[in-house]
C-alpha cells in the first residue's frame, strides 16, 4: 500500500469532532467556523483551482523559488538519507522540485506526505509516480496532529519536514508558535524544517488573491456550507450567503467571513439544533496571517529552532525559510 490511514481519522470520529466543532463555532459570538474543514474532497478540488488562479501569487512564487534555489537547499542535504515529511501535501507538484533537486544532489530520500484528503492523497501518488517513477513513497492520511504523532513515533531517520504554501497562515500567532514547538518535540536535533511563509505585501495584492474575480474562493468558502448540509443534514441555502475576504492591517491577516444575506433559520439534523442568522451576520471562515521577516526571525528562535537560510522571490512576497533543530 502506498499510504495507510490514521485510526484517529476514521470516518466516524472526523464525523463526530466536524459536528462537534459546527456546534460550538456557531454558538459563538461572533459565530465561527474553523478553516480546517474547507478540505473534504472538493473543497482540496477547489484549492487546487484556486493555486492556479493568476491572481492567487503565493503558489507561483513558492515554485519559482524551489526552481531558481532547489538545487542550492539539496546542496545541503548532500549524500544523505532523509525523510522529507510534507504536512498538508495535497497533490504535492511544488514539492517533486525539491525531490528531484535532493535526488540530483544524491540525498537518498523517501517521500512522506500527510494529508487530510484521501482524494488528495491518491493524486498526489498518481503525480509522484508520474513525475518521479519509482521514487520512494510513504503516504500518511490524518490531520496535522495524527500526523505529527505518527512521525514522533517512527524509526530514527534524518528529516526534513516541510510546512509549505504559507499553510502556517491559518493559525494565529500562539497557534503558529504551539503548532511548530510540537513539530519540534517529534524532531531530533540536526533536523530540518522548510515553511512557507507569506510576506506582508501591498493590500490590493492581498485583497484579489483571496476575492479572485472567477469567484473560485467564494465557491471554495461557500462549499463549507454544502459540505454542512451533506454530511450533517444542515439546510443552508447556498444564495443567501456571500463570501467577503478582507485585510485586517492591524493583524496582519487577511481574514474570511461567510455573511448571512437576510434573517435566517439554518436547521442542523446532526445537531438537532436549529441556528437564527440576522440580516448581514457573519460567519468567521479563515485566517491567512501575513509575515514580516522580524517576526519569522523571533518564530524561529522561541520554537527551538536556527535559522539556516531563507529563500525569497524577488519582489520579497514570499519566503521559504530553513530551520534547523537547536
Ligand atoms: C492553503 C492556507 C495556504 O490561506 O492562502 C486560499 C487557503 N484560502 N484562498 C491561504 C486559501 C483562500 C490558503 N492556504
Amino acid at each position: 500500500m502506498s499510504w495507510h490511514v490514521l485510526s484517529p481519522t476514521s470516518a466516524e470520529s472526523v464525523q463526530a469532532e466536524f459536528a462537534l466543532e459546527v456546534l460550538t463555532g456557531l454558538s459563538e459570538r461572533p459565530k465561527r467556523l474553523n478553516s480546517r474543514w474547507f478540505y473534504d474532497d472538493e473543497g482540496s478540488r477547489l484549492f487546487q483551482r484556486i493555486m492556479a488562479l493568476d491572481e492567487y501569487y503565493p503558489t507561483d512564487l513558492e515554485r519559482g523559488i524551489f526552481e531558481a534555489r532547489g538545487d542550492e537547499l539539496a546542496e545541503r542535504f548532500a549524500g544523505r538519507t532523509l525523510d522529507v515529511v510534507d504536512l498538508g501535501a495535497g497533490d504535492g507538484t511544488k514539492t517533486f522540485l525539491l525531490l528531484d533537486a535532493l535526488r540530483r544532489a544524491g540525498a537518498e530520500v523517501r517521500y512522506v506526505p500527510i494529508d487530510i484528503s484521501e482524494g488528495a492523497m491518491a493524486s498526489c501518488h498518481a503525480a509522484c509516480q508520474e513525475a518521479l517513477p519509482g521514487h520512494p513513497f510513504q503516504g500518511v492520511v490524518g490531520d496535522y496532529v495524527s500526523g505529527l504523532r505518527w512521525l514522533a513515533q517512527q524509526d530514527d531517520r534524518e528529516r526534513l519536514v516541510l510546512f509549505l504554501g504559507s499553510n502556517i497562515g491559518n493559525f494565529d500567532k500562539p497557534r503558529a508558535r504551539a503548532f511548530l514547538r510540537r513539530i519540534w518535540s517529534g524532531l531530533s536535533k540536526g533536523d530540518h524544517l522548510l515553511v512557507g511563509f507569506d510576506l506582508k505585501k501591498d493590500i490590493e495584492v492581498l485583497l484579489n488573491a483571496y476575492n479572485d474575480s472567477a469567484g473560485v474562493t467564494s465557491a471554495f468558502n461557500l462549499n463549507l456550507l454544502t459540505r454542512i448540509n451533506r454530511e450533517l443534514g444542515g439546510t443552508f441555502e447556498l444564495d443567501r450567503w456571500r463570501h467577503y475576504g478582507t485585510y485586517n492591517v492591524f493583524t496582519g491577516a487577511m481574514e474570511s467571513y461567510l455573511v448571512s444575506l437576510d434573517a435566517q433559520e439554518v436547521h442542523i439534523e446532526a445537531l438537532r439544533t436549529t441556528f437564527h442568522f440576522e440580516p448581514w451576520e457573519p460567519i468567521h471562515t479563515e485566517y491567512s496571517y501575513k509575515y514580516l521577516e522580524r517576526d519569522i526571525e523571533s518564530l524561529a528562535e522561541v520554537c527551538g529552532f536556527d535559522i539556516e537560510a531563507r529563500y525569497r522571490d524577488d519582489r520579497g512576497w514570499f519566503c521559504d525559510a530553513l530551520w534547523k533543530v537547536r
